[in-house]
């Protein structure tokens, strides 16, 4: 299928939910600490969507049976949050996405929890420069193996390695709709970026090999196969003629807190 091209108008409601999705992450970001369980996320997702009038997209989608993704540690993505407690040294991926006025928006970001390790945190500012340099590489005429190339090739120059089984994503009216974004591949290739488009980047790097592991009871959780730590963050981005506009660009840094130190501008 065609990749859609929206107008203005639909690209001011996508950023009106995707505005939403980046307040609430960022209230996450203030109220995470450790010894919370992921559940407790789940609430803190769901209730400020509803205060806003909107609905959590993930929320039964495709079965999925919560509000929101948590991914803690070696989980690379579709973490359900559960009564797991978090721990001081976990990092822990935060995947919020809101269905408001016709149009989804989505976006994650990482969460240290207390004193990462030096490990932890290399994956996880690999992963949130690794977005920013494929955001950089988007502008009419641009094609979507620059975005996986200028990804993979800084991905791997850090000894990290970029997830090939889960993608970004065109996102409207459907949650997840045509381009797919690999987050590898080469310059020059690939569909070309046109004016109106609108995809998510969510680059998924592990800190040891690309592949990995279904849950075969839950069907949803993805993990590392080696057991590697991974990390991802995540933006809903509309291809404009010179360059690109982050929907999901939050309003304001994220004001000092001792839980928080990985969310982005
Ligand atoms: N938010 C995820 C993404 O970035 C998709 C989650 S699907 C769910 O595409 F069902 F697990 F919520
Ligand atoms: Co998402
Ligand atoms: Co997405």
């Amino acid at each position: 299928m065609a990749v859609e091209i929206k107008t203005a108008a639909e690209i001011e409601a996508i950023r009106v939910s995707s505005q939403m999705a980046a307040e609430t992450l960022l209230l996450v970001g203030e109220l995470i600490r450790a010894k919370m369980t992921t559940d407790d996320i789940n609430r803190i997702v769901h209730e400020d969507t509803i205060r806003r009038g909107a609905v959590p997209s993930p929320l039964n989608y495709r079965g999925f049976p919560k509000s929101v993704c948590t991914s803690v540690n070696d989980i690379v993505c579709h973490g359900i949050p559960s009564g797991q407690i978090l721990q001081n040294g976990d990092i822990i991926n935060v995947d919020v996405t809101t269905f408001f006025g016709g149009f989804h928006g989505d976006t994650s970001a990482m969460f240290y929890i207390g004193t990462p390790s030096p490990d932890a945190r290399h994956v996880t500012e690999v992963a949130r420069r690794a977005l920013e340099l494929g955001i950089a590489e988007v502008r009419d005429g641009a094609r979507l193996g620059d975005i996986g190339a200028a990804i993979q090739e800084f991905v791997e120059s850090e000894k990290c390695s970029v997830v090939r089984d889960f993608v970004g994503h065109g996102i409207g009216r459907r949650f997840h709709e045509p381009p797919e974004v690999k987050h590898y591949g080469r310059r020059g290739q690939g569909d070309r970026l046109r004016t109106g488009m609108v995809f998510t980047i969510e680059p998924m790097v592990n800190l040891g090999r690309f592949e990995v592991d279904v849950d075969p009871n839950d069907k949803w959780t993805v993990r590392t196969a080696d057991g590697s730590l991974s990390a991802q963050f995540e933006h809903t981005i509309a291809v404009t003629k010179t360059g690109c506009d982050v929907l999901t660009r939050r309003p304001k840094q994220l004001q000092s807190s001792e839980t928080v130190a990985a969310l982005f501008r």
